[in-house]
């Protein structure tokens, strides 16, 4: 069985009030259900359009799980749940053959990670193998079982949840899962007004029954397509390597971030500057994005786990740390360009 493969049919780029009319119609719609959380939101947005995939980790009841399928929802599109669980098999996160007595052949069940948009809850309640079937899928967006490999669709976003304070029955995900999220965001407690809408708007019957859908995969394709097209300046460019490379050289840290960090960093950074309309991405998108990118996928030295310091505080350390770059590029990006955008680099700090 060939599963239809949708790849590298991102279609046209859109203009960009179609980019901001349709993004924003999407932030609105899962801001009917989540109160407060206008950043958050933002972000999730931005990861999907950056082709990434999505970490929500934070104490129970925030509303990780409510955030996951109302991005799910406002998108037209395959949506499938798992529940992770310490009996879920690989085979149920990839798809099984399974021998068919009609066709005297065998025939391949696809698993839950077909789809555009695999929810995966508490993940890491399931064993560490379940977990790895996810590998694959994530980094290179197909499947092989029984030696045959299929291609997953696109768009194709894991957004994962798990609970960091639970230890009791729970598998810490490996390094190289975490590695494979562009980003781990926490949802936060909602401030004391966001708190008292939630109250009002959600006291008697859940919004989310009622969210319908305000774009389609087709479209969400076009979107990524225009943040394909941002442009990303040299010096921008060496900005990001510079704040890898500091991950790796810092005292504090056993682990720095992989270069599939720059990489992501670079795409989430050029998915938020097209949020905030610029077709240009700029150092202040980098240094925004640095601790949701990068702190999840490092690794703290003991002494530094000692001083309770964590990765987020010592990846902001850094950003404060690392200068801005000064130098302006040799020519201006923008030239031959209709419009001509503030240079990034033109308020030296
Ligand atoms: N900021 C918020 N705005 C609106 N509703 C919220 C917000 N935070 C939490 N809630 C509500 O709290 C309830 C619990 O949310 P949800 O099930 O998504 O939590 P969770 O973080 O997934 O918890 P768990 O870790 O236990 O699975 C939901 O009814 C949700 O609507
Ligand atoms: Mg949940």
């Amino acid at each position: 069985m060939t599963i239809p493969s949708t790849a590298d049919e991102l279609g046209r780029p859109m203009s960009a009030p179609e980019f901001a009319a349709v993004t924003t119609a999407i932030v609105d719609n899962i801001e009917r259900v989540i109160e407060g959380k206008t950043a958050i939101v933002r972000l999730a947005l931005a990861v999907m359009l950056a082709e990434g995939h999505l970490l929500i980790e934070d104490v129970p009841g925030v509303g990780k799980t409510k955030l996951a399928k109302a991005l799910a929802r406002s998108i037209d599109c395959t949506v499938r749940r798992i529940q992770f669980t310490p009996d879920l098999l690989p085979s149920d996160v990839t798809g099984v053959s399974v021998y068919n007595q009609e066709t005297r052949d065998f025939e391949f069940k696809p698993g839950a990670v077909f789809a555009n948009i695999v929810v995966g809850d508490e993940i890491n309640r399931a064993s560490p193998k379940t977990q790895s079937a996810l590998l694959e899928c994530m980094e290179e967006r197909q499947v092989t079982v029984d030696g045959v490999t299929y291609r997953l669709q696109k768009p194709f976003m894991v957004i994962a949840t798990q609970n960091p304070i639970e230890m009791e029955g729970t598998y810490p995900l490996p390094e190289a899962q975490r590695d494979r999220f562009t980003a781990r965001i926490a949802m936060g407690y909602p401030d004391g007004g966001a708190e008292l809408a939630m109250l009002d708007v959600h006291g008697a019957e859940d919004p989310i029954d009622h969210l319908r859908p305000v774009s389609d995969a087709a479209t969400v394709r076009h979107l990524i397509a225009t943040v394909r097209d941002v442009h990303c300046a040299d010096t921008v460019k060496q900005y990001a390597v510079s704040l890898v490379t500091a991950t790796r050289e810092s005292h504090d840290l056993r682990l720095g971030a992989s270069p599939r960090a720059t990489l992501q960093l670079l795409r989430t950074a050029r998915a938020v500057a097209a949020l905030d309309g610029r077709d240009y991405v700029l150092p202040d998108d980098l240094q925004h994005l640095a601790v949701p990118v990068l702190a999840h996928r490092i690794i703290p030295t003991a002494e530094a786990q000692m001083g309770r310091r964590t990765t987020d505080a010592i990846v902001a350390d850094l950003v404060h740390r690392l200068p801005l770059p000064v130098e302006r590029p040799q020519r201006s990006p923008y030239d031959g360009r209709p419009r001509e955008p503030r240079d990034p680099f033109d308020r030296r700090r």
